[in-house]
């Protein structure tokens, strides 16, 4: 197994060639052998298991199983309910005075089903936001003052430079190749960002902080599978070193972080907690007993073991924001 007690360093994810060898002992296709079906290509979703998977050559070739569907929604609405609650509201960036004014412009980028970008828009009904995301989940009806765009971060985003007061990026880290991170889509970040705007990343800190022997053993495979596909799962560092890397263009502030308890005796948020996690393990059942060699069976008995141990010590996650100024002076590219 890759050694991963040293990933405070982005330096890690330079080499993604690692190929680990799995044992598939299951007759069900994964997610990812779903979408590679020719009879299959031409579909936008692809039903593996009772779940729909977005069919996109960008989310199979880092193997992002998490469904994009209405299961998937709701997980990712309470999840926001929890986030709002734990940090005490939905930005760290000072950008409450420029919201509430009117006339801000926002840019949620990857917001998938719109938690957060709707509840920002009926917060503050005088500002604009825009959400983009590759998977099209977004709500029918939403506030006048919003628009959600279907696309890809990485084809660039389609905006003229200097155009946000305030773009923000959540839980993305984990879709995109750590290489293509740093090169691509924290220029484009700063490029659509208006001279004196923020940009905030809000992320986890890798999974569990003290796992127990079942949580371990699913962490240790989860890590596997992300360097496997090129993504920096201890991202904290790392996108403070990247943004530094831009310091002509940007400021950079201390980041900020909140630990995240879970299980039956973290209270109420902590079973909140809990359950979202649950849920997202049950929706990558199909690909984690590829992952592991298991069956579905052993799988469904290591879920069962997992909130167990999590009701009986707390465990904690850690979730990070980082906040980027673009400074005053700088013109975008
Ligand atoms: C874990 S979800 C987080 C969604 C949302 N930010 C939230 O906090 O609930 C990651 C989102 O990033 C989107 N995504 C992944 N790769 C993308 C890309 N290349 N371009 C645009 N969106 C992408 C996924 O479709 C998904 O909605």
């Amino acid at each position: 197994m890759v050694d991963f007690s040293d990933t405070e360093s982005s330096t890690l994810y330079e080499n993604t060639e690692d190929e680990i060898e799995v044992n598939i002992p299951i007759s069900l296709t994964d997610p990812i052998e779903a979408v590679m079906k020719p009879e299959n290509l031409l579909d936008k979703f692809v039903e593996v298991g009772g779940r729909h998977y977005l069919n996109d050559d960008t989310l199979k070739s880092l193997k992002y199983y998490l469904p994009s569907d209405q299961k998937e929604v709701k997980r990712t609405y309470d999840r926001h309910f929890v986030d709002k609650t734990v940090w005490g509201g939905n930005y760290s960036a000072p950008v409450s005075d420029s919201l509430s004014l009117g006339g801000a412009s926002v840019l949620d980028v990857g917001c998938g089903a719109g938690a957060w970008i709707m509840n920002m828009a009926s917060d503050y009904p005088a500002s604009i936001f825009v959400g983009i995301d590759i998977a099209p989940l977004f709500p029918e009806d939403y506030p006048p003052n919003m628009a959600f765009l279907n696309c890809n971060i990485m084809d660039g985003l389609p905006f003229p430079d200097n155009t946000f007061d305030f773009v923000r990026q959540a839980f993305v880290i984990i879709c995109i190749n750590w290489r293509s991170w740093k090169e691509k889509v924290v220029k484009e970040l700063i490029r659509v960002t208006k001279p004196g705007g923020y940009i905030e990343i809000m992320d986890i800190q890798r999974e569990i902080v003290n796992p127990g022997i079942i949580s371990g053993k699913i962490d240790a495979y989860l890590e596997e599978h992300f360097y496997k596909a090129g993504i920096n799962r201890a991202s904290r560092a790392g996108v403070i070193d990247t943004f530094n890397e831009f310091k002509d263009e940007v400021i950079v502030s201390p980041i900020e972080e909140k630990t995240y308890y879970f299980g039956k005796k973290a209270g109420r948020i902590g079973e909140m907690t809990l359950k979202s996690i649950m849920e997202a393990y049950t929706a990558m059942k199909i690909s984690f007993t590829h992952i592991m060699g298991i069956t579905e069976k052993e799988f469904e008995q290591m879920l069962i073991d997992f909130e167990k141990e999590c009701n009986e010590v707390p465990l904690r996650k850690e979730r990070y924001r980082a906040i980027i100024q673009k400074r005053s002076d700088a013109y975008g590219d």
